[in-house]
């Protein structure tokens, strides 16, 4: 099988490196991928922000068979849809699969939080209590903030770049925010509507599901660390780092992320005939032991699948594969009981202003129990640069946190390039000893 892979970042190295692995994988293409995907296939100089014609002409030129696509962009602005219609217009090559996402109308689970609250509030799935607004009913909604018990949250409705969620502590500043949303346009289009919800108070933890848009399998949770600085400090960030298994999301715990969120969630998915063959990535809340839905995305997270890839066991290619044919419900989901942990590398001055283009010395390191994954790098006469913000994701294997967490730190001790900063407090309310 041929596949397509777009993105570039380590979430992308990651999915690379595991469909390597499957003797199903024939031909694998990134676009535009990194220093690393190129090891794991050819990286393609095609544009993923919209421009579905050439990658069309690509996959028509190259025999694809699957698409498979790693940011979220793609899919908010119809990317499945695009295919889907293509072929229905002039087939692709035989044993064509498709693309492994949702459509743009099921993409709105995470292209707009009104959607995806609305869409939860009809199928009784447990999330904050809400309310939208926009410059309509502007009055109403400073009302309701100055009512809204504190901390209250403000959440632009559309895509911005996972800086649109805001956390007020007092009313005055919760209205300012609220103005720069709906009249300054703080966050352009994406903040015209604005959801206002309750703040829940608890520890966070992310489910992935893939489903067909009727049957689902559950892969590997995971938790990240979004903030820059140590405990959880300073700005937030794409993600810091990533642990899988995640020791508070137990059996009891799983069970109710189950039959209260995941299955109205696939349920809602097929009454409301919505077209969803791919990732769901679900960011809960444990609140009192109970679970609520912050947010879905409809693809894998970054760094997440960094730590989620190594601990599945089965084939990538076979389970997209089921996936696109309708048939996920007869996959079983296999994974391993070591703890997987994920260190990022950013570049010196990130999430701010930084410098690209330093060389990365120290990524030939082999080690049975670590994968040095790209994110933002690329390759240059013979060497790798840095070429982003988040540089690189070290994941280690061990029989605890604490082993997995010492074994990607040895790496990064190993790894240099001008102004590189990792957080070496990962997995920190996991460790057994300290
Ligand atoms: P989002 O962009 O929806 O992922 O939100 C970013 C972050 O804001 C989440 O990961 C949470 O840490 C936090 N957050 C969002 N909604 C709430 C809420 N209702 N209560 C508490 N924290 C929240
Ligand atoms: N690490 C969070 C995300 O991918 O959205």
């Amino acid at each position: 099988m041929n596949i397509l892979l777009l993105g570039s970042g380590g979430r992308e190295h990651a999915l690379a490196w595991k469909f390597v692995q499957s003797p199903l994988c024939d031909q694998l293409f990134i676009a535009p991928g990194n220093a690393g995907t190129a090891q794991c296939g050819t990286n393609v100089p095609l544009r993923v922000d919209g421009d579905f014609e050439a990658m069309e002409q690509f996959c028509r030129e190259n025999e694809i068979h699957l698409v498979v696509v790693g940011p979220e962009d793609p899919l908010v602005k119809g990317v499945y849809d695009y295919f889907e219609a293509a072929h229905a217009a002039n087939p692709f090559t035989s044993g064509w699969l498709g693309v492994i996402g949702p459509s743009k109308y099921a993409a709105q689970l995470e292209g707009s939080k009104a959607f995806a609250k609305a869409f939860m509030e009809r199928h009784n799935i447990p999330t904050a209590s809400y309310k939208e607004f926009t410059d309509e009913n502007f009055d109403e909604g400073r009302d309701y903030l100055m009512n809204h018990a504190l901390p209250v949250v403000l959440k632009a409705d559309g895509l911005a770049a996972g800086k649109g969620v805001i956390i007020c502590n007092n009313h005055l500043e919760a209205v300012a925010e609220f103005d720069m949303m709906i009249h300054q346009h703080k966050f352009g289009d994406a903040g015209k509507k604005v959801v206002i919800e309750e703040f829940l108070n608890g520890i966070e933890v992310s489910v992935f599901v893939l489903t067909d848009g009727k049957n689902y399998c559950i892969l590997p949770e995971a938790k990240d660390y979004k903030r820059i600085g140590e405990g959880d400090t300073g700005l937030n960030t794409g993600g810091m780092g990533a642990v899988s298994p995640v020791p508070f999301a137990d059996d009891v715990f799983m069970q109710k992320v189950e039959e209260r969120i995941i299955q109205p969630t696939i349920n809602g998915f097929h009454q409301e005939g919505l077209v969803y063959k791919g990732f769901v990535f679900i960011g809960l809340i444990k609140v009192n032991n109970e679970p609520y839905v912050i947010e879905y995305n409809c693809r894998m997270g970054d760094p997440e699948t960094e730590v989620v890839m190594p601990r599945l066991k089965n084939d990538l290619v076979e389970i997209l594969s089921a996936t696109a044919k309708g048939e996920v419900g007869d996959v079983k989901i296999e994974q391993d009981p070591r703890f997987a942990v994920t260190m990022v590398a950013v570049s010196g001055g990130y999430p701010g202003d930084y410098i690209k283009g330093y060389e990365i010395t120290g990524l030939d390191q082999t080690s049975a129990d670590s994968m040095i994954f790209h994110a933002g790098t690329k390759a240059e006469n013979e060497a790798v640069l840095s070429n982003g913000g988040r540089v690189l994701a070290i994941t280690s294997f061990g029989n605890t946190v604490d082993e997995s967490v010492a074994r990607s730190k040895q790496v990064l001790e190993g790894i240099r390039f001008m102004k590189m900063y990792y957080r070496s407090d990962i997995g920190y309310e996991f460790m057994t000893t300290n």
